[in-house]
């Protein structure tokens, strides 16, 4: 952890227009300076910096904010890279806290180990633009494959000369230990003996999202059967393959301005695409794409089409790493290329216009391709069709957002010609599955109902409903609220039972979590059933909740949910609201309101529900129990009634 005083230090140092100043034209326009959006393609200037309040505004994008918010958003850093990078550029001295000397000795020595990595690419670099041999065989090997000297440049690539020793000597002689050119996997020492691990190859340098070198792809020139085409870093404390990204560095801002990032399979299909103008993508280096890149993404968009060659054997097998895309809540297109092409040969053949073409015109959704998969390959197969609609539906089980799920069942339906009722039941049965855990099963009841005829919708509602529960409880499950409650009175003349309005103050935490014990209601979103006792614990504990530290001790992927409920614009619906004519005069009553209605929604939802449980068993039912489960639903329309018109006089 950086100490405050340094986060201090950094603030009271750093000029918002210089470091601005780095990345954006600026000039002086009054008070304040103007420039180019570098969120958007712009024309005329609606960027702006105020070195007094040392705050910008993007008027195209809406973004705006302190110095580290524009690093964060500019340069995707997150918050202590950010402030590293301030503090190196105005020479501050990083504190941090309670470090003993064991984390101090493993900093300092992936330090060294980035430090060696650095100088390996730049060794790499001069061997192959000063070397006669880097000339003869390096850079008139990347020429061949069409790659100009700028995208060889701005790829840093290399040649590893041919010779035994010539990187592990040159390091020594500058000065860097053996130790830490063995533990990134540079030189590779065997007893006594020792040599470069490269020998020989091209170059292709791994950068981590901020631009530092984390490792290499090597590629072999020679015909070797034996030997493998790619060698590559090994795993070690500052190479994860599982967490890089090749092109992520040279694409990030691209990805962020498209909000789209293509995957391909090898380094030379993301140069290549990139050399043609289509810059915003990034390859898993030939492995499947694993969850923590998917979490790089991400940050920058969460949209992802993967590129497939045209002679991908595996297809069938390899698009099931679109499954844990989906899972991670994005949206995935597919495209494949034409037989023997891939990536790399086709942006080599074609215009950056005829590349664009094929790519808006081929990428598909992943349900149309899985589709056109099965098209291609047993039409006529109803085995065969069944299967591929099973495995959409287990893909379409993997998305978080219901809404989403529901478009896509509909989808499907239309696609494969089959109706959307056994779909939702289907996906019932597939998201069942995917939930029980041995003591789950008590769960699994009241909801899986929802194959009945308003099915679709209500597993939607629901999902909207407890969003809306957990999204209070975030943002306002501190304050103190007064509540009209109805309750039972005895009347002191009559003696007889009367509804009575009294007004009831408390935490919003308190009143929701007794409303929705009162009714029994359970949350049936996996995430916000683990988010709600955590939130309550958190309220119950402090005065407010402490957003960044409550964040700070969620699993990542909970965090991110927490933080896009909180981005949502809508933090009121105050367009229903506005439009209903109602005036909401301050705050609290506002958020009275939408407390009440969410409740009161969240009952008649249960409701529905119940009904449509008892209906079904009145169907499978021998009319044994008929007359009693009529009259149940019977009660709970009554009782909806009432609480429908509660409900309108709330709303
Ligand atoms: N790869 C690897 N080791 C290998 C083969 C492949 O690490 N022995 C990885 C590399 O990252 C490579 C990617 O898988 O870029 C895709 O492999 P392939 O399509 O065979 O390589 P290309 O990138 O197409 O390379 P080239 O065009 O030079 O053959
Ligand atoms: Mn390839």
């Amino acid at each position: 952890m950086i100490l405050k005083s340094t986060i201090d230090a950094v603030f009271e140092t750093a000029r918002l227009e210089e470091v601005i100043g780095d990345f954006v034209q600026l000039k002086k326009s009054g008070s304040n300076y103007k420039g180019l959006s570098p969120f958007s393609e712009e024309r005329t200037p609606s960027f702006m910096v105020s070195p007094v309040k040392q705050i910008w505004k993007d008027f195209s994008s809406g973004k705006g904010g302190n110095v580290v918010a524009f690093l964060m958003e500019h340069e995707h850093f997150s918050y202590p890279e950010a402030i590293r990078f301030l503090a190196k550029k105005y020479n501050i001295e990083i504190e941090e806290t309670e470090q003993n000397d064991e984390q101090k000795a493993a900093a300092s020595n992936r330090e060294s180990m980035y430090l060696v990595s650095s100088y390996a690419m730049s060794f790499f670099k001069d061997a192959l633009w000063e070397s006669a041999q880097g000339k003869a065989i390096g850079l008139s090997y990347f020429k061949e494959r069409g790659f100009t000297d700028e995208t060889i440049l701005q790829f840093e690539l290399g040649y590893s000369p041919n010779e035994w020793t010539a990187l592990t000597d040159a390091s020594l002689k500058s000065g860097y230990q053996l130790s830490f050119l063995e533990q990134t996997g540079l030189t590779i020492v065997k007893e006594d003996k020792k040599f470069d691990r490269f020998k020989g190859r091209v170059m292709f340098p791994i950068h981590s999202m901020s631009g530092r070198v984390l490792g290499f792809g090597g590629r072999i020139l020679t015909q070797d059967k034996k030997a493998a085409k790619y060698m590559n870093s090994p795993e070690s404390e500052i190479y994860n393959k599982s967490k890089v990204l090749y092109g992520l560095y040279q694409g990030k801002q691209q990805i962020a301005k498209d909000n789209n990032c293509f995957l391909v399979e090898g380094y030379t299909d993301v140069i290549q695409m990139h050399q043609s103008g289509v810059k915003n993508v990034v390859s898993s280096s030939g492995t499947a794409l694993t969850p923590d890149q998917i979490r790089l993404i991400r940050r920058l968009t969460p949209n992802i089409t993967v590129l497939f060659d045209g002679d991908a054997a595996g297809l069938r097998a390899s698009i099931r790493g679109i499954d844990l895309i989906l899972e991670a809540g994005m949206n995935v297109r597919v495209c494949s290329f034409p037989q023997g092409e891939d990536p790399d040969s086709f942006a080599r053949t074609h215009t950056k216009e005829e590349l664009d073409a094929f790519l808006l015109e081929n990428a598909k959704d992943f349900i149309q391709f899985k589709a056109a998969l099965l098209i291609d390959e047993a039409a006529q197969d109803p085995i065969k069709k069944a299967e591929t609609i099973r495995e959409m539906v287990q893909s379409i089980a993997k998305i978080p957002d219901r809404i989403k799920q529901e478009v896509y069942v509909q989808s499907c339906a239309a696609l494969m010609d089959i109706s959307e009722e056994v779909l939702f039941s289907t996906l019932a049965q597939v998201s069942q599955k995917k939930d029980s855990k041995p003591n789950a099963r008590a769960d699994q009841k009241p909801m899986a109902i929802v194959s009945q005829k308003q099915g679709a919708s209500q597993v939607s509602t629901r999902f909207e409903l407890e969003k809306n529960i957990i999204k209070i409880l975030l943002l306002h499950g501190h304050e103190e609220v007064v509540f009209e409650e109805p309750v039972l009175q005895t009347d002191d003349a009559s003696g007889e039972l009367k509804t009575v309005s009294s007004t009831i103050k408390a935490r919003v935490f308190e009143k929701i979590y007794l409303d929705l014990q009162q009714d029994e209601i359970a949350f049936t979103t996996n995430s916000f059933k683990t988010l709600y006792p955590k939130i309550l614990e958190a309220l119950n504990e402090q005065e407010t909740l402490q957003m960044d530290a409550f964040v700070s001790h969620l699993p990542a992927a909970l965090a991110t949910e927490v933080s896009d409920l909180l981005l949502q614009d809508e933090q009121y619906p105050l367009h229903d609201w506005a439009r209903k004519n109602i005036y909401v005069d301050e705050k609290s009553s506002l958020l009275n309101r939408w407390i009440h209605e969410i409740i009161l929604r969240f009952r008649c939802q249960l409701i529905d529900e119940k009904v449509g449980a008892l209906q079904g068993e009145t169907e499978n039912d021998h009319q044994v129990h008929h007359a009693e489960l009529l009259e149940e639903i019977v009660q709970y329309h009554k009782l909806k009634k009432v609480l429908s018109e509660r409900l309108n006089r709330v709303v």
